[in-house]
């Protein structure tokens, strides 16, 4: 007896077994370790606690986190805004490195990983930090907007026409969602909490190639030419291996280094020992 069974629109033949339905997909039982600690209740502790959770097919860090609020811990504290890496506020230690929770997909992680707030910013409670505070504070040292000669804009003004490749260059460091990733990746920053890191050196860059603002590399120089700037990065790159929007974190803080040193040897001259100051070398005779 023919046992196969004819497809009626397109004319394809499945065995019994092959048109049988597929069986439920066995999915992970995922073990969340999530570090709990909240500095507004004077009763908590920091402690680890593990949550169980079924993996769903395209599950990300964000529907796990809302699963296990929704239907196990309503007070687990985490941020998230967009869902879509936009809006940078769902950093967090992702089994000890940064990384965007709405970007991450559970099947990329182990079965049992663990979760904690990003380090270098004030904790709020949980997985929540306070990225905003520091940026803002970032942003007010390096004067991250555009210093224009006008000291009104004229709104009846025509626009200037920017060069499209300017432009787009220009956009390329803007992608910055300020996560604060490269500053919970960045060695210098547990040493030297005023250093500015990966995310500050590239507004520099990002203003450095804008037409419309009139400042030149000695007010830059201001800016980052110190240990809490440019000269304070020890190159280990990890903001450029972390960053999420993969900004070229790398090129932009070794060119701006140059560009730095450049500057700084300008006024080199003013600070090498005169003929007057210099200190002789006693020559010892015998
Ligand atoms: S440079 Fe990258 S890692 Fe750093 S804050 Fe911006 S987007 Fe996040
Ligand atoms: S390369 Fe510099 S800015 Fe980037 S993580 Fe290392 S020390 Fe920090
Ligand atoms: S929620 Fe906005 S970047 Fe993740």
């Amino acid at each position: 007896m023919d046992v196969t069974l004819k497809m009626a629109d397109n004319k394809q033949t499945k065995t019994p077994e092959q048109g049988a339905q597929q069986p439920a997909k066995k999915h992970r039982m995922l073990k969340i370790s999530i570090l709990r600690f909240n500095p507004q209740d004077p009763e908590s502790v920091p402690h680890m606690q593990t949550f169980e959770l079924e993996e769903s097919d395209s599950m990300t860090l964000f529907i796990a986190l809302n699963e296990l609020r929704d239907h196990q811990d309503p007070s687990l504290q985490f941020d998230f805004v967009c869902r879509a890496g936009i809006c940078g506020s769902c950093a967090m230690m992702i089994n000890g490195k940064p990384g965007l929770a709405c970007r991450t997909l559970t099947r990329d992680l182990p079965e049992e990983f663990t979760l904690a707030p990003l380090p270098a910013f004030e904790l709020i409670g949980d997985l929540s930090v306070n990225t905003g505070k520091w940026m803002r504070d970032m942003s007010e040292r390096m004067e991250t907007w555009v210093h224009m000669k006008e000291a009104e804009v004229d709104l009846r003004k025509k626009e200037e026409p920017m060069d499209p490749q300017l432009a787009e260059d220009i956009y390329v460091l803007d992608r910055c969602v300020e996560c604060g990733c490269c500053i919970a990746g960045c060695g210098t920053v547990r040493i030297r909490p005023d250093f500015v890191g990966g995310v500050g050196i590239n507004k520099i860059a990002r203003f450095r190639l804008d037409p419309r603002d009139t400042r030149n590399d000695a007010d830059y120089y201001d800016l980052v030419g110190d240990e809490s700037g440019v000269f304070g990065c020890m190159s280990l790159l990890a903001c450029h291996d972390f960053c999420p929007k993969d900004l070229p974190l790398k090129t932009q803080i070794a060119f701006i280094r140059r560009k730095m040193a450049e500057q700084g040897m300008r006024g080199y001259d003013k600070v090498l020992p005169t003929h007057k100051k210099a200190i002789p070398i006693k020559v010892e005779r015998h």
